[in-house]
């Protein structure tokens, strides 16, 4: 027996070798920790429970029949992070560089099967070469075995990608259709194609980092959420980040009881809105100001950043916030910011989030780039969702609610459960100064009537009350109490129930 056990202890510790000490060091030089190294620091410590670690690849081709290693390049299984399960895989780039091969994708197929069946959130460290090259179709046969699995445990399970190394070609699908995508600066990068193909098929000069770094996909594209220094931060950052997420779609946001008076008044959001009305001001503040210890998790800092997305707690429970940021582009909604927004009101309403989106918003963007990108589609994308949204809708609009922006961003129209304005509050189809140039033309060669019809339409519509004798805002409130009346309306909304009409799926505008 004693043989049996010291071998079994000669196996594992071989299996936990991956590809070998030489590999570990190189990947150490490289800045990068090994992927057990990353799922010490993930999750709580000692518990793990790692399956499959003496799962082999099944290739003959190519002298891969006497290259095997136990666990072939991935290593499964679950734990907890602050008590709570998750399920997570971590790619050994030791091992044939990380690469995908059918064995492998078995591995993290049997993860997803067991967090989609006991509900609890998956995370992938992602770092690896792509396909195994040697394996042909049987590594297609297995990314796609994972893809198929992922739009699977959409919306049932909270899926979160960390790009710890490379991920190119198809290795990119299975995180891009994960909610939310964080990469390493430096040595992590994302692409369809890498820098020698484009070079061939388009003659653009580009390295890796330009092409698919964590800058390009943070700033530029938008696949990526946030960017983080190294390995060690970016494993802190996933511990704090998931203690916002229920573990799936049944269950309400987990709940951090804080010190923080849910009435707590702050006096100075009463000056935040400059008096002139054209002056900017950072939305920022006041989200800070009114969450529970000003701790908000911004997420797409730097994509997009007419429009504020981030999770934060208020009197305990986890909520989404939208926000417009009068700071860039004036808060206008354009392309980019309605797509970001958009699928971020999707993932709260998915998993029992209630959202409180703050309206700042002159309008949407004009001009030929945006019409000829297709902002009318993409715009539609941030109305639907929030149509089509069912959990508890807190709005407040601090300043501008101009024309088609004020449908869409959380209005009383769309459902919204609790509309509040500000007294700073501007509720109209434009602004004063472009309505009245178009409703009274021929007075145009005259400034002093101009002036005059200018002040009139202000004075009609440039407040909340006009809207708020319709109902549409329930309540005009002091900057200072933002904070108290929100936490109260979440609080009589805890039980809300509202169901969409039964349906396939929506035909949401892509
Ligand atoms: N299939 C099989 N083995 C692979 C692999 C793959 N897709 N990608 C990497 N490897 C192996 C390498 O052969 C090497 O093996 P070795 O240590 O026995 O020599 C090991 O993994 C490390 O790769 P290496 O190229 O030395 O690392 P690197 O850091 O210099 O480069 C990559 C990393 C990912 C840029 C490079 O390996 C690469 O281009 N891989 C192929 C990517 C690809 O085209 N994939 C298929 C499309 S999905």
């Amino acid at each position: 027996m004693h043989d049996i056990i010291r071998q079994l202890a000669e196996k594992r510790a071989a299996a936990r070798l991956g590809g070998g000490q030489k590999r570990i060091d190189s990947q150490h030089s490289k800045g990068k920790l090994s992927a057990r190294e990353r799922i010490e620091l993930l999750l709580d410590s000692g518990s793990f429970e790692e399956w499959d670690m003496f799962k082999e690849h099944r290739c003959h081709d190519f002298g891969m029949a006497d290259q095997s290693v136990p666990g072939d390049g991935v290593v499964i299984g679950c734990g907890t992070i602050n008590g709570r399960l998750m399920f997570v895989f971590s790619q050994d780039f030791t091992v044939f560089g990380g690469s995908l091969s059918e064995a492998h994708a078995e591995k993290i197929c049997k993860v997803m099967d067991h967090a989609i069946k006991v509900g609890a959130p998956v995370i992938g460290l992602n770092d690896s070469g792509g396909a195994r090259i040697q394996e042909g179709v049987a590594s297609l046969a297995g990314y796609a075995d994972v893809f198929q699995r992922n739009v699977l445990a959409s919306g049932v399970v909270p899926q979160i990608s960390l790009i710890m190394g490379p991920c190119a070609g198809g290795a990119v699908y299975s995180p891009s259709m994960t909610d939310f995508i964080f990469m390493v600066k430096d040595s992590s990068y994302m692409f369809v194609t890498g820098p020698e193909v484009v070079k061939t098929v388009t003659h653009e000069d580009v390295t890796a980092e330009e092409l698919g770094g964590a800058v390009t996909h943070t700033s530029k594209s938008g696949v990526a959420d946030l960017a983080f220094e190294n390995d060690v931060e970016a494993l802190m950052m996933m511990r704090r980040f998931i203690s916002f997420l229920p573990s799936n779609n049944r269950q309400k946001p987990p709940r951090l009881p804080s010190q923080d008076s849910a009435d707590r008044l702050d006096y100075s959001l009463d000056t935040l809105v400059p008096d002139n009305t054209n002056k900017p001001y950072n939305i920022k503040e006041l989200i800070i100001k009114v969450a529970d210890d000003g701790d908000f998790f911004e997420l797409q800092r730097e994509y997009a950043k007419n429009i504020v997305i981030g999770f934060a707690r208020m009197d305990g429970s986890t909520v989404g916030i939208v926000a417009n940021q009068p700071l860039i582009l004036a808060g206008c909604l354009d392309i980019k910011s309605s797509i970001k927004a958009a699928r971020f009101v999707r993932y709260c309403d998915a998993f029992n989030i209630p959202v409180v989106t703050f309206v700042d918003v002159p309008g949407f963007m004009p001009g030929t780039a945006q019409e000829y990108g297709g902002i009318i589609k993409h715009g539609a994308k941030l109305l639907y969702a929030y149509a089509e949204c069912t959990v508890p809708k807190i709005t407040v609009i601090t300043r501008k609610a101009y024309g088609g922006a004020y449908d869409v961003m959380a209005s009383k129209h769309l459902r919204g459960d609790v509309n509040f304005a500000w007294p700073s509050a501007e509720i109209a189809v434009m602004g004063p100064k472009g309505a009245v140039e178009i409703i009274f033309r021929e007075e145009k060669n005259d400034p002093a009537k101009l002036a005059a019809r200018e002040a009139e339409y202000k004075e009609k519509f440039a407040n909340p009350f006009v809207a708020g004798a319709r109902g549409f805002i329930d309540d005009v409130i002091m900057p200072h109490e933002t904070r108290k009346r929100i936490c109260r309306s979440l609080a009589m909304l805890r039980d809300k129930k509202l169901e969409n009409p039964w349906r396939k799926h929506g035909n949401i505008p892509l």
